[in-house]
């Protein structure tokens, strides 16, 4: 029995993966959902400075760290010869073009230089399927995965450029229900603590001083789309309110540590329940919703997973948070999901179709490429 349940494993595709679509310059190695490397380089030292992503910034430390995260992508795994591994895959978008393009010219080269089966990969994709990953024993936060208890089921992807519910007929079929109108909830996270002063990267700094805040009745925000029928979120007026807020408040003489952490308390809770009330409307209009799928680098904040996780389990439905290194950019999510394209054979093999592989910076995850 235990020999069959090895051989089941062994057969597993070896797909070494990369990502470089923002700030983060990542090589994983899978077999199957396991994880046998898992290299991150970030970059937020460097853009520090800058107070933000610089595009161009971004492509040349990826293009001096790829190689070296590869390197040691394949050290880890204990890889010897990539000819070894049965496809390579890396994300064609959505994404910064300057910065998608390093990963895709390195994987295309070394796809075709080695006759290696290609895989392109959705980063939204990557990132509603990435609580799947397991570690390499084959441990992780959704370890008995079968398709027929999990699907249909919603995606819910609150990153630094979006925030959206997906559904998912099944894996690799997708639809979306709601999108942001203006600014996503990570990019307000970053924006609104850049306003209080926080430096960069703000988004965390503002997860941490909420958790030190309490309600304060002087600081009131409003619930975007609130009242709206739709699944859309918007954030781009919580902003704004929130800016103006501040700045009466703090020529009132408003401005120690605790009224810092009450404005984050405030401002996290809008957030939280904006989410809250449309992933509530889109769970109560499709009844027939088994679980969610939760990504994206904004559900590092506490209080999001936890909410979300409650509202979904208090509906009888899984909840699948990916593990907290797999919520920010990483390339093991887009090995997961080109575990899956492998499955249903979404290969590039000739040489021309490797070759006109290219970036689209602004792919979603419901369109066909
Ligand atoms: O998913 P991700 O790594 O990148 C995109 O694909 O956009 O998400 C990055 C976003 C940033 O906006 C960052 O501020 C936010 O995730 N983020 C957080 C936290 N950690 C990262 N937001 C709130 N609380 C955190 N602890
Ligand atoms: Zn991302």
């Amino acid at each position: 029995m235990k020999s069959n349940v090895t051989t089941i494993q062994q057969k597993e595709p070896l797909i070494l993966s990369v990502d470089t679509s923002c700030d983060e310059t990542s090589v994983a190695v899978l077999q199957g959902r396991r994880v046998l490397a898992n290299v991150v380089s970030s970059q937020t030292e460097l853009h520090k400075k800058w107070g933000g992503i610089v595009p161009h910034v971004a492509r040349r430390a990826h293009e001096e760290n790829l190689p070296k995260a590869y390197a040691e992508a394949l050290k880890k795994a204990g890889i010897e010869d990539i000819k070894g591994v049965d496809a390579l895959a890396v994300t064609k978008g959505p994404g910064l073009a300057v910065d998608l393009e390093v990963g895709i010219d390195f994987i295309k080269n070394l796809a075709i230089k080695n006759e290696i089966d290609l895989i392109e990969v959705n980063h939204m994709e990557g990132h509603f399927l990435s609580s799947l990953a397991l570690n390499s024993e084959g441990k992780g936060q959704v370890e008995d995965f079968n398709d027929d208890e999990m699907f249909p089921a919603f995606g819910l992807l609150v990153s630094g450029k979006h925030t959206e519910i997906v559904y998912a007929d099944k894996i690799g079929s997708y639809r979306k229900l709601g999108w942001t109108v203006d600014d996503a909830a990570g990019e307000v996270f970053d924006k609104f603590g850049r306003m209080m002063g926080f430096g960069y990267p703000a988004g965390p700094v503002v997860s941490e001083f909420a958790k030190k805040g309490s309600p304060n009745e002087l600081i009131q925000l409003p619930i975007p789309l609130e009242k709206s029928k739709d699944f859309n979120f918007s954030y781009s007026g919580l902003k704004t309110a929130a800016l103006y807020r501040l700045q009466e408040l703090r020529d009132a003489g408003m401005n120690d540590r605790e009224f810092v952490n009450d404005f984050c308390y405030a401002f996290v809770q809008v957030i939280v329940d904006s989410i809250l009330n449309k992933l509530e409307k889109a769970i109560q209009e499709y009844p027939e919703i088994k679980s969610v799928f939760a990504g994206g680098g904004v559900f590092k904040n506490e209080k999001l997973s936890k909410s979300v996780s409650a509202l979904v389990r208090s509906y009888g439905l899984h909840f699948n948070l990916p593990e907290t290194k797999y919520r920010t950019d990483n390339a093991v999510m887009i090995g997961i999901a080109a575990h899956y394209k492998f499955q249903r054979g979404e290969i590039l093999t000739t040489d021309e179709e490797k070759s006109t592989l290219d970036r689209n910076p602004r792919l979603a995850i419901d369109s066909a490429g």
